[in-house]
């Protein structure tokens, strides 16, 4: 309704202002058939005139966009008028045509103005729009955009250009010298690809037709990565654990740094730090990985707890650090030492039970368990060992000593870590006891008794006693002393003697078996200690008879060189004793036994002497041829 109100307007203000001319004034694309105007009131003509003068359109355009109905005296569209395509942005649009008649010719001008009808939506060339921006670039930075075509005019045409709403982002629009507008986009706010790699936006440019129409572009800006990122640790320390002595190779900890930003901003490298030396040495690691392994065996004796940092790295440089903690684990890979601090040999066999002969220091480098050391004595030995200080342990006798038993010891001491398995150290002490006089010489027998013939050359040796000592040295040498007594009424020294050393004992003189039959004294064994020790032993010498003393007769007594006369009657039977021959014989046994034999005789026939008695008697009857003196 509007519309067609408008278009009225138009036709009257042209009407009134030329008679000769008509001016009509329609929008673009109306429908085949639309009226534009009624031709034969507008001219003045009726419709009789208009068929008698065959009314026509005349135009030198190819294309008729109008019609003339003759019979209705009409002008009617028929053709579609695009204004756009007929004028572009010219303005205003019209186009112009006669109508003519005959009879006579008249020529009427019709200009029909092309009113603009908001048919076109502004337009973009492309549908989209790339944009590659850096992160980094600086605020203020322009970019300017596709500008949009609208063909319509005036206030159909293009009017405006609207840029979604963004943070980074405004739009600026700017006239061209020839009118037309474009916009830019300045950069306001910075922006971060890591946060945002991507923006899409969408530009839509508006006309100011009724209704309105717009047309749209996708911008699609791409973010640039600029190294505004350093690497970041995803902990602050890195805690691990690795057992002591662990291979070559094994893997303790994985650090791990990442960089946020892209490509080789974003790659990170790891290294150790340069702050700490020496732990290259034992760990390694992988640039790439940030894996850590162990280079070296550790000791954990010497490394407890290793601290160093780690440094991640970009390849524009920037770079993050962390700490790696890590814990070494002991193992018992350390046996106890066994250091002596003091040690005493020889000790005094009489030292009381509980003398302490040594002081020992015990040590275990491993930790915990691993460097809990026990001290004990091994073997059964009269020794214990005792500790009073932590790790320190005294060496003490547990029992009197004995040097002629024990002599030397080998006291051995085994420190045990109690580790799993536990380690343990020996070490020998070889301990000698010394001697103290507490033994004296000891015979081996009760007495000795010997033989000694009498007669004997004076000084002869006649046998030797010995003593021994189990002592030592001095405390075992062993003197003989003969004891001071009497025999028969005279000391005995001035029978034997002793020989000190050898315990030889000597006659003195020669014995007389007559006079004393044996010899019985003491002889002493003294050792050489302080005070010394003795002991006594009973010796006794038989003296042994030597027959060395002839017979003697009593009877008949003799006296000088005379001879015994004895008287025998002629009548004296056979077996008539005559007398008997006494003799003695001092000495002793067989020695004093006596037999009696004739030696000479006058008449063997007549006398015999018993063997046993030494009665001489007759043994045959005395006759008269038989002399008177018989010698015997
Ligand atoms: C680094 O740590 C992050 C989480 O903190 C994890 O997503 C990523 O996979 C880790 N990288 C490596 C190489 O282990
Ligand atoms: C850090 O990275 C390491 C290695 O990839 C991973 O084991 C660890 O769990 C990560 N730490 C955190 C807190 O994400
Ligand atoms: C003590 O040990 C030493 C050295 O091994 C050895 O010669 C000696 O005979 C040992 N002594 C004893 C009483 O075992
Ligand atoms: C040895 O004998 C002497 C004298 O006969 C005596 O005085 C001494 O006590 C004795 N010694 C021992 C150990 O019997």
């Amino acid at each position: 309704m509007r519309r067609a109100f408008n278009l009225l307007v138009f036709q009257l203000l042209f009407l009134y202002q030329s008679e000769a001319q008509i001016r009509y004034s329609i929008p673009e694309e109306l429908k085949t058939g639309s009226l534009v105007g009624n031709v034969a009131q507008d001219l003045g003509l009726d419709l009789k005139r208009l068929r008698s003068g065959r009314a026509r359109i005349v135009t030198g355009e190819n294309i008729q966009y109008t019609e003339l109905k003759a019979d209705k005296g009409t002008l009617v569209v028929n053709e579609r008028i695009d204004r756009e395509q007929l004028c572009g942005d010219v303005t205003p649009c019209s186009f112009t045509f006669e109508i003519l008649l005959e009879k006579p010719m008249e020529l009427h001008p019709v200009t029909i103005e092309v009113l603009d009808v908001n048919d076109n939506a502004p337009t973009f060339q492309n549908t989209h729009l790339e944009f590659e921006i850096s992160e980094s670039a600086a605020l203020g930075s322009r970019f300017v955009l596709e500008s949009a075509d609208d063909a319509d005019v005036g206030p159909n045409g293009l009017q405006n250009y609207i840029l979604t709403p963004n943070d980074n982002f405004v739009l600026k629009q700017h006239v061209n010298p020839d009118g037309s507008k474009y916009a830019e986009m300045v950069l306001q706010k910075p922006l971060d690809r890591e946060q945002q790699p991507r923006l899409s936006l969408k530009l839509l440019a508006v006309d100011g037709g009724n209704p309105q129409k717009s047309g749209t572009v996708n911008i699609n800006v791409r973010i640039l990565d600029a190294n505004d990122n350093a690497p970041v640790f995803n902990q602050s320390v890195y805690k691990a654990t690795v057992i002591e002595n662990a291979p070559k190779a094994t893997y303790v900890v994985t650090v791990n740094a990442s960089d946020i930003d892209s490509g080789l901003n974003g790659q990170v490298t790891y290294s150790f730090s340069k702050s700490k030396a020496g732990i290259a040495d034992l760990f390694n690691i992988d640039e790439t990985t940030g894996r850590i392994y162990v280079t070296k065996e550790i000791d954990f004796e010497k490394d407890k707890k290793i601290e160093f940092r780690v440094e991640a790295k970009d390849q524009g440089g920037l770079t993050d650090s962390s700490k790696v903690e890590i814990e070494v684990i002991d193992v018992n890979d350390n046996a106890p030492v066994i250091n002596v601090m003091s040690f005493t040999s020889p000790v005094s066999e009489d030292s009381p039970a509980g003398t302490t002969i040594g002081i020992i220091n015990v040590k275990d480098l491993d930790s915990g368990e691993n460097g809990q050391v026990r001290c004990a004595i091994e073997g059964g030995v009269p020794f214990k060992i005792k500790s009073n200080v932590r790790n320190y342990y005294a060496l003490i006798t547990d029992a009197a000593l004995d040097r002629e038993s024990l002599p030397e010891c080998n006291i051995t001491v085994v420190a045990s870590d109690a580790g799993s398995p536990p380690l343990s150290t020996k070490r020998t002490f070889n301990l000698k006891v010394s001697d103290v006089n507490d033994n004296a010489p000891v015979f081996p027998r009760k007495f000795y008794s010997a033989l000694a013939a009498e007669n004997n050359s004076p000084g002869i040796s006649v046998l030797s006693v010995n003593a021994k000592d189990p002592d030592e040295n001095q405390n075992a040498r062993v003197s003989y002393i003969l004891q001071e007594c009497e025999i028969g009424g005279s000391p005995v020294s001035e029978y034997v003697s002793v020989n000190a050393e050898t315990g030889v004992v000597s006659a003195v003189r020669s014995f007389d078996y007559e006079q004393i039959k044996e010899l019985v004294f003491t002889v002493k064994a003294q050792d050489g200690g302080s005070p010394p020790l003795s002991s006594n032993v009973t010796v006794k010498i038989m003296i042994q008879d030597q027959n060395d003393n002839p017979p003697q007769v009593l009877y008949p007594v003799q006296t000088g060189g005379s001879v015994v006369a004895e008287m025998v009657p002629r009548s004296a039977d056979v077996g008539y004793l005559v007398t008997k021959v006494v003799a003695v014989d001092v000495d002793s046994g067989q020695n004093a036994w006596l037999s009696y034999k004739l030696q000479k005789s006058t008449d063997r026939a007549l006398f015999e002497v018993g063997s046993q008695n030494g009665e001489i008697r007759t043994i045959r009857q005395v006759n008269d041829k038989d002399a008177v003196k018989q010698r015997l």
